[in-house]
């Protein structure tokens, strides 16, 4: 495949109104939209937003279905007006309520791509790609090499004269890429742009998107509710949480200090118990569990009596035949395995407690196995119980 992303970094329009040095990045302050439904009811889709989005950041917004990522993201490309707040990028202030502006969708030179590919039929692969610069009036010569040499960078170069319909799926989300990173130059937004095809073009095309981010710089915001996309393509994730910010940070940050038990749930599978604090050895917390006494390295400031949820990964268990003597450490018998491809899956007994979701790699053990069990002090969360529940 020819490359020529040294094309694309021209820009070859981007000088018709004389705004090629402008740095991308998106400013959302307090943003808020809320719709009222037929029956009357208010829904708080956006629920008080504030996120700064760096220059060439790629964020994922992470979150279950209905919390407001699409809303989110219509707000910022200015297809969705929002009751208040505001959206600045480095072409300046896209939306101020309280100063009654809202520039219009095509003007705001973002980039978006949808989860249906929306390719207009009746155009050819080059005039969909084309279509963004043409209703901008970009000059003629510099549309022809810039549309050439994005779907040239996607791969699909040969696809130019084709009609959406006879192509495949996954070309179809390639020439919807093409023409978000065509329209968007600096910023493009992506919702959920995978889950339409299948396993293998998903792979394929996550990493391109990430490779070719990587290497034009643009600035992406990524919606998507599935934890392993997410955490293959962020810079940042914004957990998202019924219109608001649960947690914003790296995805190594939100893995491992989750800042609360649906973050925790949202970004990994857990494996969780509660217990109440018996007290502190050195810089450990005790608490008595179902396990009995468990050891926890924590910043916590945790008191005797306190009850709370202790959360951790499936993959920090540790599964071993012999004993030598760890922290944290129980007999376990094997009560359930599951073969999963890369890892066995098991539910082990400790006595009468049950331990779900415990991972393992190897041959897979047989049910009735006696094997010990451990976590590191490190590797259990603290999490406050009471409202941690309630919220589950
Ligand atoms: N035009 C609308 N009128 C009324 N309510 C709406 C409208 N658009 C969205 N909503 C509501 O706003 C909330 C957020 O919707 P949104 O589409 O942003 O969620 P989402 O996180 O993108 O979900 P999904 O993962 O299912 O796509 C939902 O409760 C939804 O029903
Ligand atoms: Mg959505």
């Amino acid at each position: 495949m020819a490359r020529t992303q040294s094309d694309l970094k021209r820009r070859p329009d981007s000088t018709e109104d004389g705004s090629s040095q402008i740095v991308p990045s998106i400013s959302i302050e307090n943003l808020v939209k809320h719709f009222r439904r037929e029956n009357g009811t208010e829904v708080r889709a956006v629920d008080d937003i504030s996120i700064d989005v760096p220059l060439g950041e790629f964020l994922v917004l992470l979150g279950p279905s209905g919390c407001g990522k699409t809303t989110l993201l219509r707000c910022i490309a200015g297809l969705e007006k929002p009751t208040s707040g505001r959206i600045a990028t480095q072409r300046g202030v896209m939306f101020d309520s309280g100063k009654r502006r809202n520039v219009p969708p095509e003007a705001r030179r973002i980039g978006m791509v949808f989860q249906s590919y929306a390719l207009w039929p009746h155009m050819t692969v080059f005039d969909n790609v084309a279509y963004p610069l043409r209703a901008r009036r970009a000059p003629k010569a510099g549309i022809h090499s810039r549309v050439t040499s994005t779907l040239d960078v996607l791969g699909i170069g040969e696809l130019a004269h084709q009609y959406p319909g006879q192509v495949s799926g996954g070309q179809q989300q390639r020439v919807a890429l093409a023409r978000a990173l065509v329209a968007g130059e600096d910023t493009v937004l992506f919702d959920e742009p995978l889950s339409n095809v299948d396993a293998q073009v998903r792979d394929e095309l996550r990493i391109e998107i990430r490779g070719m981010q990587r290497e034009l710089g643009f600035t992406a915001v990524y919606v998507t509710h599935d934890r392993e996309e997410a955490m293959g393509l962020a810079t940042r994730i914004a957990v998202i949480e019924r219109g608001r910010v649960a947690q914003i940070g790296t995805p190594k940050a939100i893995y491992s200090q989750p800042s609360s038990l649906h973050v925790a749930r949202t970004i990994g599978s857990t494996t969780e118990m509660g217990g109440t604090v018996k007290g502190w050895e050195g810089d450990h917390a005790v608490v008595n569990t179902k396990l009995g006494l468990i050891r926890v390295s924590t910043s916590e400031s945790v008191s005797p009596g306190d009850n709370v949820l202790l959360v951790t990964r499936p993959v920090d268990w540790q599964l071993d035949f012999n004993d030598s003597p760890l922290v944290n450490q129980w007999r376990a018998v094997i009560k359930a395995g599951a073969f999963l491809g890369t890892r066995n899956e098991y539910i082990v007994a400790v006595e009468d407690a049950l331990i779900h979701h415990v991972w393992h790699h190897g041959e897979i053990l047989p049910q009735g196995s006696q094997v010990w069990i451990s976590i590191p002090p490190a590797a259990i969360q603290i999490l406050g119980d009471s409202d941690e529940k309630a919220k589950a």
